[in-house]
């Protein structure tokens, strides 16, 4: 038996940010950002919500949604650039929160492609019949990194939570096949001192280049072929970067997750976030072949292909 997804969960903060409200505190226009980015507005969280507080609001819903307890946790795996603090991690502090005294917990530091990463460790621990439950968190607050007086980069992100519990599921569904991979000679092109710091450009050329490469290779390594794929779910980062992903998979439009213009950047929140939307909008039935694509600082990669269902 493989290791799926027994149940998801999310959290964005209520507060919205539009296009208009950036218009009005930089040098910029609804129409660059929306032709740019296709993002028309995201998610902003107020001063006394935290990382820590989204991850927990959207965990809490994936173990509702798996019909577990926080109890039958037995490891929690944050995926995150944006820590309440350096340390206790993430995980820790939610760990305490939601109850979960029989799980062991510790951060991932892989930016927007953490989600992926947090899924195939657990992976590891689920196939090798280690752990039961295992809970992936993806979160961001961005806003607190973000140069607000920097065009460049404040009109891109957003924050946000995506969580899922990781287990069996049954036979023939779950994950197929993954692939995961790290360049660390680009990290000059996306990083954080006291701000985020970012070579757009850079970040681009890699994004649309690997993003479709990945798909691919998850795909093959899957044993199937692009055409048997249902539905692709990419790190939401730019409507541009999006599209070609798709189109290297040929796939119709209504076969791609599209969450961005709403939430924007949501950093490792934005692949977990796009599922719970789709699948509230009957997007993804049991038994599609679904895949997972994102890239991000590090720089880094990682795609999933799975077959959707418990
Ligand atoms: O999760 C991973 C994180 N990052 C990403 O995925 C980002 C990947 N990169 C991108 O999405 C794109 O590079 C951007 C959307 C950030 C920028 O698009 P671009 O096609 O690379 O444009 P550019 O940076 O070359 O800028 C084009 C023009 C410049 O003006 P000039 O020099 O041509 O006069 C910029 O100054 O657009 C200008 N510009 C803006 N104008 C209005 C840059 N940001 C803005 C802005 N509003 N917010």
């Amino acid at each position: 038996m493989s290791a799926g997804l027994l149940g998801v969960g999310k959290f964005v903060p209520s507060y919205i940010m539009t296009n208009e409200e950036l218009e009005n505190r930089m040098d910029t226009s609804d129409e660059w950002i929306r032709t740019m980015t296709g993002i028309e507005e995201r998610r902003i969280a107020d001063d006394d919500t935290n990382t820590s507080h989204m991850a927990y609001y959207a965990a809490q819903n994936a173990i509702e949604d798996a019909g577990i307890t926080a109890e039958d946790i037995d490891l929690i795996l944050v995926a995150t650039v944006t820590p309440d603090r350096p340390f206790p991690a993430v995980s820790t502090m939610i760990q305490h929160k939601l109850g979960a005294k029989n799980a062991a917990a510790m951060d991932i530091s892989a930016a927007c492609s953490g989600f992926m990463y947090g899924i195939i460790t657990a992976q590891q621990f689920i196939e090798t019949n280690a752990y039961e439950h295992i809970l992936v968190v993806g979160v961001e607050k961005l806003s607190k990194i973000t140069d607000w007086d920097d065009r460049n980069t404040a009109v891109l992100f957003g924050d946000g939570a995506g969580a899922a519990v990781v287990g069996k599921v049954s036979e023939g569904r779950g994950i197929l096949s993954f692939e995961l991979g790290a360049d660390g000679s680009g990290g000059k092109y996306l990083y954080q001192d006291d701000y985020l710091h970012m070579n757009g450009r850079e970040v681009f050329k890699f994004a649309v280049r690997q993003m479709g490469l990945s798909a691919e290779n998850v795909i093959e390594k899957a044993g199937l072929t692009k055409d048997e794929v249902d539905y692709l779910i990419p790190h939401q980062a730019n409507i541009r970067i999006m599209e070609s992903s798709r189109e290297k998979l040929e796939l119709p439009i209504e076969k791609m997750s599209k969450t961005i213009h709403k939430y924007g950047n949501t950093s490792a929140a934005s692949i977990p976030i796009s599922l719970v939307d789709d699948l509230i909008d009957g997007k993804i039935k049991d038994d599609d072949v679904v895949v997972f694509v994102g890239f991000g600082g590090g720089l880094t990669w990682g795609a999933i292909c799975l077959r959707w269902g418990r």
